[in-house]
C-alpha cells in the first residue's frame, strides 16, 4: 500500500458548518473528512485528515508530510494569508502539494488574494465549497500516481 495523502486543515476550520455557512457551507469538518475519504478510496488510496487552530503545529505537520504521505492537500486557512514559516515549511517537501479552501480568496476582501501557500502548491483548487476538497484529492491522487511512474521508470541510483 502506498503512503497516504494527506489533508491538513489551518485555524478556524473546526467550526466549519457553523462558522459563516453563507461563504463556507453547512458541511462539518467531519463531512469534508468523509468526502475526502471516499473520493481517495476510488483510486485505492488513503487519507490522513487533521486540524489545528495552531500554527506551529501546522508547520510540524507539513514537515512530517515530507516523509509520510504521497502528496499533501493543505487548506491553510487565515495563515495562509500570513505565514511565511508555513511557505518555507512547504518548501521543503518534495511531493505535490495542492492548495485547496472552500471559498474564492480572489473574489473577497483584498488581503485574502495574496497567498504564502501558492507559491509552493503545485496548484490551487477553490470556490467550490467542500467539492474543493473532492477536487483537490482528484488533482492529488493523480499527481501522486504520476509521481510513483516516473520515480519507478527512474534507474536506481548506483546503476
Ligand atoms: C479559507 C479562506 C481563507 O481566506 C480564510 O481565512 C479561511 C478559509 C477557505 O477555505 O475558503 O479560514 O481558506
Amino acid at each position: 500500500m502506498s503512503k497516504p495523502i494527506w489533508v491538513l486543515n489551518g485555524p478556524n476550520l473546526n467550526l466549519l458548518g457553523v462558522r459563516e455557512p453563507h461563504i463556507y457551507g453547512h458541511d462539518s469538518l467531519d463531512d469534508v473528512r468523509a468526502l475526502c475519504a471516499a473520493r481517495a478510496k476510488r483510486h485505492g488510496m488513503e487519507i490522513e485528515f487533521r486540524q489545528t487552530n495552531h500554527e506551529g503545529e501546522l508547520i510540524d505537520w507539513v514537515q512530517a508530510a515530507r516523509l509520510e504521505a504521497c502528496a499533501l492537500v493543505i487548506n491553510p486557512a487565515g495563515y495562509g494569508h500570513t505565514s511565511v514559516a508555513l511557505l518555507d515549511a512547504l518548501k521543503s517537501l518534495d511531493i505535490p502539494v495542492v492548495e485547496c479552501h472552500l471559498s474564492n480568496p480572489a473574489a473577497r476582501e483584498g488581503f485574502r488574494r495574496a497567498s504564502y501557500v501558492s507559491p509552493a502548491a503545485t496548484g490551487v483548487v477553490c470556490g467550490f465549497g467542500s467539492t474543493s476538497y473532492e477536487l483537490a484529492i482528484e488533482a492529488a491522487c493523480a499527481l501522486a500516481a504520476r509521481t510513483a511512474k516516473s520515480a519507478t521508470a527512474r534507474p536506481p541510483k548506483d546503476a
